[in-house]
């Protein structure tokens, strides 16, 4: 906090105190020019005045008398050599010159004043009047204002830095916590703080990366528990083929594992295809003629109720826009999962529309089923999530569907959502 405020305030305090102070010289040396003539002409009177002193023999005691003119006028009287005051480090060139030819010379006096000089006659002397006069606390006033200024900016600078400091640290002590693996942890900075947006968008960053965290952890948990059931179905049915005396029942578990490979097939051609959208190169759409790629999902759709012996009716979109684009392989796949669930909890119909919204194209597939309550809808697009009454083997699959109907909404730069439908049941929409 310290180091901070000192390098800021170095920072601010030494290029004003040098502002500052070049603005009072340069004032001063305007000033000087401005009345050099005037103070010349004030000086040459004072300097007749003391030379009369000092060269009238009538005045005794002439050291005296510059005592009191001293004291009045505040000036300091001196006789030097002249070799001496030609001398003077501080004294121009020009200056030196008007010396030297019996003028009156000036030059500034440091800490305020001036210094005025006139040979005496055709002396090598010359005698030195130092004005003193106002400037005498002209130094102790400059160093006042300084004071005050330092301090002035010392106050606010203070109360800039100081709450800025408090947020770096929280930012510095959340950003801690993320790397030791506290993804909960949250920065908190005050609502008008400079850091404000760092810190949401450190806030953000922590929140998705927490949820990311967490997804994988799910499907971990999710892949292990799908996984286990179809396993111990098949060690069980593998274990009764082994004991079975009867060429019938060993025929019948040998079908049941079949069933089960097949289960854990799907499973795994699943999952692979959620690690694919993941890995997915950057959406690069085509335009897919629209009736090419409805047909192709609704044949699909037809041949897998022949296989399960379902019968629904599949109502097909009335219009069709010309071409849609997107990625057919992912789309097609896309709905082929949705009509699957539509024709598997359908009562008896099925209807598919296709619309285009400007530039957007919105996919819905509704059916007459049991609908899926609001509360639930969100949920279902996460990977392994079924509904209560979907959890038996025969009612479901393995909750992994929606999830890529989700991943290719999204890797299509769109969403996916679940509502009521006209038909009674659900209605699941597509919209990139
Ligand atoms: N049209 C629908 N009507 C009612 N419930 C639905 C509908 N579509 C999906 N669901 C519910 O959402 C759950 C998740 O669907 P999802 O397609 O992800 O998994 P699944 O169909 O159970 O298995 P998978 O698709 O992997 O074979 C379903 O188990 C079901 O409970
Ligand atoms: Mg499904």
């Amino acid at each position: 906090m310290l180091r901070l405020f000192l390098r800021l305030y170095l920072f601010l305090m030494l290029p004003a105190t040098a502002a500052f102070v070049l603005f009072m010289y340069v004032t001063d040396q305007v000033m000087v020019q401005l009345h050099a003539e005037e103070q010349r002409a004030r000086a040459g009177v004072a300097f007749d005045r003391a030379e009369r002193i000092i060269t009238n023999t009538r005045v005794p005691d002439w050291q005296g008398r510059l005592k009191e003119i001293e004291k009045t006028f505040r000036v300091e009287h001196q006789i030097v050599p002249l070799d001496r005051a030609l001398d003077d480090f501080f004294m121009s060139p020009s200056e030196r010159e008007r010396l030297r030819v019996g003028d009156v010379a000036f030059r500034d006096r440091p800490g305020g004043g001036a210094v005025y000089l006139r040979r005496i006659g055709q002396t090598d002397r010359a005698l030195r009047i130092e004005w003193v006069g106002a400037y005498e606390y002209l130094t102790v006033y400059y160093a006042i204002i300084l004071a005050l200024v330092t301090l002035g900016l010392c106050a606010i600078l203070w109360r800039w830095t100081h709450p800025l400091w408090r947020d770096l640290e929280s930012l510095k002590a959340a950003t801690a916590r993320v790397g030791e693996g506290d993804f909960g942890v949250r920065a908190q900075v005050g609502k008008a703080s400079l850091l404000k947006p760092i810190a949401d968008a450190f806030n953000v960053m922590a929140g998705r990366v927490q949820a990311l965290l967490q997804s994988h952890r799910d499907m971990e948990q999710g892949v292990a528990h799908e996984l286990r059931t179809p396993l111990a179905q098949l060690k069980f049915d593998l274990e009764l083929a082994r004991t079975s005396a009867d060429a019938g029942d060993r025929e019948l578990r040998f079908t049941a594992m079949e069933r089960d490979v097949v289960d854990l097939e799907e499973l795994v051609a699943e999952l692979l295809l959620l690690a694919n959208l993941r890995e997915a190169p950057p959406y690069n759409p085509q335009e897919v003629p629209a009736v090419q790629l409805v047909d192709d999902v609704l044949r699909r759709a037809q041949e897998e109720m022949r296989a399960t012996g379902r019968s629904i009716a599949i109502d097909a979109p009335r219009h069709l826009p010309e071409s849609i684009a997107c990625d057919a392989k992912f789309l097609s796949r896309a709905l082929a999962n949705v009509l699957r669930n539509a024709v598997r909890y359908a009562k008896s119909r099925v209807a598919m529309t296709v619309e285009r919204a400007g530039s957007h194209t919105v996919i819905s597939v509704d059916d007459d089923g049991p609908g899926v309550p609001p509360g639930e809808r969100h949920r279902l697009f996460e990977p392994f999530t079924r509904l209560e009454n979907s959890r038996g083997r025969d009612s479901g699959g393995v909750g992994l569907g929606l999830a890529i109907v989700k991943s290719v909404a999204e890797w299509h730069g769109g969403e996916a959502n679940i509502s009521d439908s006209p038909l009674g049941g659900a209605r699941v929409s597509i919209r990139w």
